[in-house]
């Protein structure tokens, strides 16, 4: 263990996936900057993530970036004490540009670096200086602690013992939530990010039939595929249904004018209540699946707090739910800070230089990393 000055000051880089990052965090927890170019819109009509366009662009934004967080420090360069970036999980062309990055920054100052585990760093999110727990609480959250990890690429249940120091409860066995939050969306013809899409069709969508819900009994495990599956016959029945229902235009040409070819019928769009409630219906099942399981294993395990993290937990349905339910206080990063951010992976660096962990210059980005065993 070695003891860190309270203004230890971490430059962070993340580019697992489609958001260059880069963030200044002084002693783990104050955020000096956090900065985020988003490359949403680039991926957005291709309905997700090409990792080539990702790796370019991430290349053409990093320098900007990092530049821009480090205008917070009055001595620039001087002010970083260390280097972090994240290693793994992500696309691995898409790592190599913010891991190669971080490497050479810190080679060429000598200073100290540390590859991060993204999935870490987003738990640690809840370690960073902004936010209270559902009870108030502006503490540093104590172990034993249950963390649920809910994203566009994982979604687990991790039981943490101290810093470093995890076991893997429970992970999905097909589609992580946030990507069956997308795949819905897509069926429902609602936007790319699926997740807050869904959200905000979801609201005045209750009243409707629900859908099943993947219990995997004594399991932590979880099973979303099926769901999307529901969701789809689902959406095929009710535009089968319409279809017959309502002439096709092919028919109201021909009622019109009796000599002209007949062009193909066109699938039916769905109608708005339809999507509302399906919203709905599949929300609260993977709300109520993944908050049951949660605070089972907070309870096993006693743990003296949840912390919920990923993409996913910006969704307010699933944090009103689980601080509902939970006997112990939840804790969730602000919006910013669940979808992905270099701050988060600067606050899981700082406790691993504070136990002594640095990376050697060989350090590989692990396209695949786990957390925990
Ligand atoms: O953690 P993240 O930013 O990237 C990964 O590491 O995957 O998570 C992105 C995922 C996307 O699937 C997105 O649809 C989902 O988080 N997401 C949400 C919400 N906001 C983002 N899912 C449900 N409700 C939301 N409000
Ligand atoms: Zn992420």
């Amino acid at each position: 263990m070695t003891q860190l000055a309270d203004n230890f000051t971490i430059l962070a880089l993340e580019t697992s996936c489609d958001e260059t990052a880069a963030a200044i965090v002084r002693g783990g927890r104050d955020i000096l900057a956090n900065v985020v170019a988003s490359q949403m819109d680039m991926h957005e009509r291709y309905g997700g993530v090409v990792p080539e366009v990702a790796s370019r662009q991430h290349i053409l934004s990093l320098s900007p970036v990092i530049q821009a967080a480090l205008q917070t420090l009055p001595g620039g360069w001087n002010d970083v004490d260390a280097v972090a970036a994240t290693h793994g999980p992500g696309l691995s062309g898409a790592l190599l540009t913010g891991l190669n990055a971080a490497k050479a920054i810190a080679w060429q100052r000598g200073l100290p670096f540390v590859g991060v585990n993204h999935l870490e760093a987003h738990i640690y999110a809840n370690w960073l200086n902004e936010h209270p727990s559902s009870d108030g609480s502006h503490e540093s959250p104590t172990f034993p602690l249950v963390a649920l990890v809910v994203s566009g690429g994982h979604t687990l249940l991790a039981l943490l013992r101290n810093h470093g120091e995890y076991e893997l409860l429970g992970q999905t066995r097909d589609d992580a939530v946030g990507e069956a939050f997308d795949k819905v969306a897509r069926i429902l013809g609602l936007g790319y990010p699926g997740g807050p899409a869904i959200q905000q069709a979801a609201q005045g969508g209750a009243g409707g039939s629900s859908l099943p819900r993947a219990w995997l009994r004594d399991s932590f495990d979880f099973s979303f595929s099926g769901l999307k599956t529901a969701v789809l016959h689902k959406a095929q029945e009710r535009q089968e249904r319409s279809a017959t229902l309502a002439p096709s235009r092919g028919e109201r040409i021909q009622r019109g004018k009796a000599a002209k070819a007949t062009p193909p019928a066109q699938t039916p769009a769905l109608d708005d209540a339809f999507v509302r409630q399906t919203a709905f219906a599949f929300q609260e099942s993977v709300v109520d699946v993944l908050c049951t399981k949660t605070v089972d294993a907070a309870q096993r395990y006693g743990a003296s707090a949840i912390l919920l993290a990923g993409g996913v937990a910006a969704n307010t349905r699933l944090r009103e739910e689980l601080v509902r339910r939970a006997r112990v206080p939840v804790r969730f990063p602000s919006l910013a800070l669940c979808t992905d951010n270099a701050a988060m992976v600067a606050a899981a660096a700082y406790y691993r230089f504070e136990t002594g962990v640095q990376s050697s210059w060989d350090l590989d980005v692990t396209p695949n990393l786990r957390l925990g065993m």
